[in-house]
């Protein structure tokens, strides 16, 4: 079939239930989701079903240490107020996770993705400086703080021991074969081995070793070349780098790639941290390759090896997985914290019809499949540095915009987000959409279960659409999709252990033409058995729902709200009144107690 007349066929089934077979199920997995659908939203709020509780845990600018200062509307930019940026909440959290202590405390581990200059200073960000430069690298990164449940719900400790920032100046060890290559080599840092700080930290894993992973994306907004003549190399355009920064930090040298071309090499990276040990550095793990992360799903294949899902969120960009070489072992605490630090880079190619098919693992090893010299790769490190490039040359399938990636409860499938791609032009079974508005989800198993083979089946979980204004074409969206669910763009998603299948949205909250009767971002819930698409909650005006994490007995799910009121839209959350939006963690529970999602 061509390609382009796969769109016009009218033989596509929209079908949610593939090749899985997944259709004779017991009544349990039939009943999975107990509470009634939300509404769409306009309102400039959190709003949870009938019978659910939500509450703020902690916004952006709210403190973590006593002596410090919580931020204010006044938003004075000077020495006491930059230092005080690192005792604070960061800006926009994004994923984030659990960490248990032994008395029902947790330790919250929450990246801080990026900031929102229009709100955080008075002139809206119009003009930069290095005052304000170094402002904004000291609220994002990481936040790290004790949480701990009282009667009214789950607090922050303050000064807990745990509490911590981890910012674009924190000294982070590399480790992998990209440890001291060349290319990792700047002024400041001539062995190549010990980077400040992580940027553009969007979403998370979590390993069975008690560690977590932050995930570096779109860290080309951060650079520019203040030199106009600058050459940009082949890699510095693949990832992004133009002359200008999206933040206008190249004032500070660091982030100028005419004077530090190497620095952006050191940033892209997946990052492991230690939230039980506070005085622990932060180590990027190059193994796991460079590109914009969004998260990393970790399973053990069944003989133990630590197997890595992730997506690179750019249009056209690849889904990887990694391999580590070494297996994990209970019982040896200290060797599994080497288990990132060797293993196999592979890329997906995926072929099929019919929003199902076949795909198979390409390994990114050096001097294979055309990565050598004669296509400008000289090691292993040079393959790892420039994994998008290493991907084109084996062949890799240019998705939609891949962003999360989960795992169900067994282990067996594995589902991801593909938000978005308005540049496709050539459609195929994966991406069957040109200029994909809505994004869809795709979910595949390894052949025999094996999380180590290389080859998979897959099929669309769902293809988001609008069937009001799009009945009769594939912007309808898979018949799992309707106008009391419909959506665009999912972006957070995420497994509960009872196998519901949570679903967040960053996408077009206009309500208006392509996206009208969506209303605000959301979270909603599937059940993967029926295909059943279920919305749980709508999020403030501009807002984006990103982060995901529950308590140890699911009764508490902790929400992130991102950005609301960006770009100075009408949002006032959480705080009302004339008061600058702050993004937000939520907690929701259950006014009976029971269950979230029950
Ligand atoms: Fe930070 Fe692709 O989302
Ligand atoms: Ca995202
Ligand atoms: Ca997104
Ligand atoms: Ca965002």
């Amino acid at each position: 079939m061509q390609r382009r007349d796969f769109l016009k066929t009218s033989s596509v089934t929209l079908s949610y239930l593939g090749f899985f077979g997944l259709t004779s199920l017991n009544a349990k997995e039939n009943n999975l989701i107990g509470f009634k659908a939300v509404p769409a939203s306009t309102q400039d709020d959190v709003i949870v079903p009938d019978g659910y509780e939500v509450k703020p845990l902690i916004s952006f600018g709210d403190i973590l240490f006593d002596n410090a200062m919580p931020l204010s509307e006044k938003k004075i930019i000077n020495k006491n107020t930059i230092a005080n940026a690192t005792k604070v909440f960061g800006d926009n959290n994004d994923g984030m996770a659990l960490f248990p202590l032994n008395d029902n405390g947790y330790i919250l581990v929450v990246n801080n993705e990026y900031i929102n200059p229009e709100w955080i200073f008075n002139d809206n960000g119009k003009n930069i400086n290095l005052d304000k430069v170094a402002y904004e690298q000291n609220l994002l990164g990481i936040s790290i703080f004790e949480i701990r449940q009282e009667k009214d719900g789950f607090k922050v400790v303050l000064d807990s021991p745990y509490n911590r920032r981890i910012t674009a100046h924190t000294p982070i060890r590399i480790s992998g074969v990209a440890k001291g290559h060349k290319s990792m080599q700047t002024q400041a840092d001539k062995k190549g081995e010990l980077i400040l700080g992580t940027l553009q930290n969007c979403a998370n894993g979590q390993t069975p070793w008690g560690t977590y992973l932050t995930c570096e994306e779109n860290f080309d907004y951060c650079f520019g070349a203040s030199d106009s003549n600058h050459n940009f190399t082949e890699s510095q355009k693949r990832y992004g780098i133009k002359s200008k920064s999206v933040y206008g930090w190249e004032i500070d040298s660091r982030f100028d790639v005419s004077k530090n071309p190497n620095e952006p090499n050191r940033f892209g990276w997946i990052v492991e941290i230690d939230p039980y040990d506070p005085k622990s550095t932060p180590i990027k793990r190059t193994a796991l390759g460079r590109f914009k992360h969004e998260n990393v799903e970790i399973v053990l294949s069944k003989d133990s090896y630590v197997v890595a899902y992730m997506g690179d969120d750019e249009a056209n960009e690849f889904l990887y997985k990694f391999i580590s070489k070494e297996k994990f072992n209970p019982k040896n605490p200290q060797k599994n914290r080497n288990l990132l630090e060797e293993g196999t880079l592979y890329v997906a190619r995926i072929q099929g019809e019919n929003l199902s098919g076949e795909g198979e693992w390409i390994a990114l090893n050096y001097g294979q499949n055309g990565l050598d010299s004669k296509n400008g790769f000289y090691s292993q490190a040079d393959v790892l540095i420039n994994a998008r490039l290493a991907g084109s040359i084996v062949g890799a399938t240019p998705m939609d915009r891949p962003e999360w990636i989960a795992a169900d409860p067994r282990g067996e499938y594995i589902y991801a987000t593909l938000t978005n791609n308005k540049k496709r032009e050539i459609t195929d079974a994966a991406n069957p959409r040109a200029k994909n508005i809505y994004g869809q989800i795709i979910r595949w198993n390894p052949k025999e279960k094996n999380h180590l083979s290389t080859k998979f089946k897959w099929d669309i979980f769902l293809l988001a659409g609008n069937p009001v204004q799009y009945p009769n074409d594939l912007r309808k969206g898979t018949s799992n999709i309707t106008s009391e669910n419909m959506f665009n763009s999912p972006d957070g998603l995420k497994f509960d252990k009872f196998g519901r299948l949570w679903i967040q949205s960053d996408g077009d909250y206009s309500n208006k033409g392509d996206y009208a009767g969506m209303g605000n971002n959301q979270m909603l819930c599937a059940n993967p058995n029926t295909g059943e698409v279920r919305r749980f909650l709508t999020a403030p005006i501009a807002a984006e729902v990103t982060g995901i994490a529950f308590s140890k007995d699911y009764k508490t799910m902790f929400v992130g709200i991102q950005h609301p009121g960006e770009n100075l839209a009408p949002s006032h959350y959480p705080n009302g009144g004339n008061s600058t939006p702050r993004s937000t963690i939520v907690q929701i529970t259950k006014k009976d107690g029971g269950v979230i999602g029950s």
